[in-house]
């Protein structure tokens, strides 16, 4: 993939949608520090220097790709650093039970652009009344880490993740809250979160019924 650098942008994950609305692919967009980072549901990522912010784009996806990517995060931040994360469905990664780095993947036209954010070189002071629900690698380690070389031990990851029941036992290894009582954004209740089936959805017990959660937050 060829890859793009930037100080300073507003979003890597607005440009890279609008060179994949051109039918630019196989490109990734990394930033220092982005003005306005954008989350999912909406919500802006704060994007401080020090963390890890890129885009790429690309046409080779599938149905699990989300969860690939989540698992690729989780493996590469256990694995190569001893960094104990979690996966709290449907992919954001978590330290301590807070946020260290979030997804978000958007069609455009045939094409998925990838944006990932990951807090690793700043304080979590810097992140201001986020600070309740999010984190910074350094913060919680004390580790600083070689953002280029993470980001391409994650390409490399998510390029070798194939197996489609590996990844799924993999995410379901390493899920957060398990068997927990969580608020569920779906359906407006809190309910035990039980695992995730072959889909990748999320499956809780909620009023003692099995429910199948297919979107939002838990
Ligand atoms: C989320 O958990 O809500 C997803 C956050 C995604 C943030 C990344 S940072 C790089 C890329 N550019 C953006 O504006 N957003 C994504």
């Amino acid at each position: 993939m060829k890859k793009n650098y930037f100080d300073n942008i507003d979003s890597t994950q607005v440009l890279a949608k609008s060179m994949a609305k051109q039918g630019i692919k196989n490109e990734i967009f990394i930033a220092k520090e982005q003005n306005a980072g954008i989350g999912r549901n909406g919500h802006s990522w704060f994007s401080n220097i020090g963390g890890l912010y890129f885009s790429y784009i690309t046409n080779v996806f599938n149905n699990i790709y989300t969860l690939t990517l989540a698992v690729a995060i989780n493996q590469i931040l256990r694995e190569k650093y001893q960094i104990e994360t979690k996966i709290k469905w449907p992919n954001d990664i978590l330290l301590n039970n807070k946020k260290i780095a979030g997804i978000i993947c958007e069609q455009v036209n045939n094409l998925i652009v990838v944006g990932i954010g990951i807090n690793t070189n700043f304080e979590s002071l810097n992140l201001e009344e986020l600070s309740d629900i999010a984190t910074t690698i350094l913060s919680e380690t004390g580790i600083n880490i070689d953002n280029e070389k993470l980001l391409d031990e994650i390409m490399q990851r998510v390029d070798e993740l194939n197996d489609e029941k590996e990844i799924l036992k993999m995410f379901r290894e390493n899920m957060a809250f398990l068997g927990e009582k969580r608020y569920v954004s779906q359906i407006k209740q809190e309910a035990i979160i039980l695992g995730i089936n072959d889909n990748g959805y999320l499956i809780v017990n909620s009023n003692d019924k099995k429910n199948i959660i297919v979107g939002g937050t838990i």
